[in-house]
């Protein structure tokens, strides 16, 4: 009864897409603590960072709540851009707001005239490729050892890119 139980929650119902600015910064930094990394962004990071003009920030809300379910944020270079995190909180994973979201930054990226995008991905992070793969992201290259994990352990990251012009 998964289903009933997604359709019963308070934040549950169709979900919209929209900028986001400092305002969001405490949310924004919550979510990032939600997404599993081993360095958590901090309220005045994301603050910096949502307030900087090469910075485009994107938020999924739930329902009617006005605090994001989810975030992504890219920065600008040139006609290039870095997705540097996207997070969808935890209770909502899997109900579609990554595509949502991913869909709607993607079409921010392309309207300010950026032609290529790149990320960097955990090897192994199974959701994130296919939600990147499913946007025609492809895999360029390789980082061996590259994200630091709160075992102690590491990583190996993969670089994707994909071209909006
Ligand atoms: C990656 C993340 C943002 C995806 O958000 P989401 O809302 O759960 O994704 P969606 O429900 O829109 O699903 C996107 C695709 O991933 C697939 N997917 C979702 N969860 C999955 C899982 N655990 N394993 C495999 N595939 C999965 C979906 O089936 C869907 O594929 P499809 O469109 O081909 O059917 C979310 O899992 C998250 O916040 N993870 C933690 C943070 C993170 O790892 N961010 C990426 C860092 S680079």
């Amino acid at each position: 009864m998964d289903w009933l139980r997604k359709l019963l929650r308070p934040d549950s119902g169709p979900a919209r897409t929209g900028p986001l600015d400092v305002r969001h910064s405490r949310h924004v930094a919550a979510l990032h603590h939600q997404g599993g990394f081993a360095r958590g962004w901090e309220p005045g990071e994301c603050a910096a960072l949502l307030a900087d003009p090469a910075v485009v920030a994107d938020g999924v809300f739930g329902g009617g709540s006005p605090h994001p379910a989810g975030f992504v944020i890219s920065r600008l270079a040139a006609d290039e851009a870095e997705i540097l995190s996207i997070v969808v909180t935890r209770a909502r994973r899997g109900d579609g707001l990554g595509r949502s979201l991913l869909a709607s930054h993607l079409g921010q990226l392309a309207g300010r005239g950026v032609a290529h995008v790149y990320l960097e991905v955990e090897e192994n992070n199974a959701a994130a490729d296919r939600l990147y793969r499913r946007f025609g992201f492809r895999e360029v290259g390789r980082r061996k050892g590259y994200y630091p994990k709160p075992d102690g352990g590491r990583a190996g990251a993969v670089t994707m890119r994909l071209d909006l012009a």
